[in-house]
């Protein structure tokens, strides 16, 4: 399982073609913005993750862990906001080297520590964290039970999880792919709400919010279309293609049908220890 995903988030990785033309294009270092394309790798972009951190926020963590952090938006943006450190675990090495040299050279204010490791067996002692964080990374996990288990462990009491992710829609049955997070349907593993609900529940989390996201997704990976249908002329110093390969403009175009078709639907869940 693992060298599977580590091959398709890992395979097209040109570290040094990225931090070379960032340095190039960027030489104070990139904003949030500037890196969005590569380290925002999830349906709705810096907004989405602007509108998790309010959630965050409202909690108060003194302690937060995003699993599956990939080129580390996310945790960037959060350390900086909620003027905390934030510490990150990904299962592909290759993603967190380049998460880390980001980081060098983009941030001043944040605080952010990374780990290299699996959701399934989190590397962390009993009751560590107030928060836990899953953005678009529980749909590449092929044992949620357990998952939630390990988050269970780690949690403190009175503790929280919040997802922003992709779960199978009304018409499952008509997904197409390749998608960003898999490029056939054995690495892809999309949930039923309430099937992962009743999951939660079962590993002792209370239900505390549930929204659908699916037509701000929409509207979004439609606008990202048009950007991306310019991007040979704007030749922008990073993009999606640069961690997913050519398959990229077939990945995005198939979420967008996907969220279309209703064969997928994104949305924030939030559970409580
Ligand atoms: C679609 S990417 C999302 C990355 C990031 N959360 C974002 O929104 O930009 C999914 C991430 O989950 C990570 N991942 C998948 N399975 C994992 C596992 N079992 N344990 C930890 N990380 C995992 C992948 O390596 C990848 O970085």
């Amino acid at each position: 399982m693992s060298t599977e995903i580590a091959d398709h988030y890992a395979q097209k990785l040109n570290q040094e073609t990225i931090i070379t033309q960032l340095k190039a294009a960027y030489p104070n270092g990139p904003t949030h913005f500037q890196l969005a394309p590569i380290d925002q790798l999830h349906i709705g972009g810096i907004k989405a993750s602007l509108k998790l951190i309010d959630r965050i926020q409202a909690y108060s963590p003194q302690s937060v862990l995003d699993i599956g952090s990939g080129l580390g938006g996310l945790m960037r943006l959060a350390s900086e906001r909620l003027e905390q450190s934030i510490t990150g675990l990904d299962i592909t090495h290759g993603l967190n080297q380049i998460n880390n040299q980001l980081t060098a050279l983009s941030c001043k204010d944040t605080s952010t520590s990374l780990i290299t490791g699996d959701a399934h067996a989190l590397p962390f002692a009993d009751q560590t964290f107030d928060l836990i964080i899953f953005q678009h990374s529980l749909l590449n996990m092929p044992d949620d039970v357990q998952v939630l288990k390990e988050c269970q462990r780690i949690l403190k009491a009175g503790g929280r999880i919040i997802m922003h992710e992709v779960l199978q829609g009304p018409q499952f049955s008509e997904m197409v792919y390749p998608v960003p997070w898999a490029r056939k349907q054995e690495d892809s593993h999309l949930i039923q709400e309430q099937a992962l609900l009743d999951l939660l529940k079962a590993a002792n989390f209370s239900i505390e919010c549930m929204d659908d996201w699916s037509q701000e997704a929409l509207a979004w990976r439609r606008r990202q279309a048009t950007k991306e249908a310019n991007i040979e002329q704007q030749k922008p110093p990073v993009s999606p293609a640069m961690v997913l390969g050519p398959e990229f403009k077939q990945m995005g175009a198939n979420v967008m049908r996907n969220l279309s078709s209703q064969a997928a639907r994104v949305v924030e869940i939030v559970a409580q220890k």
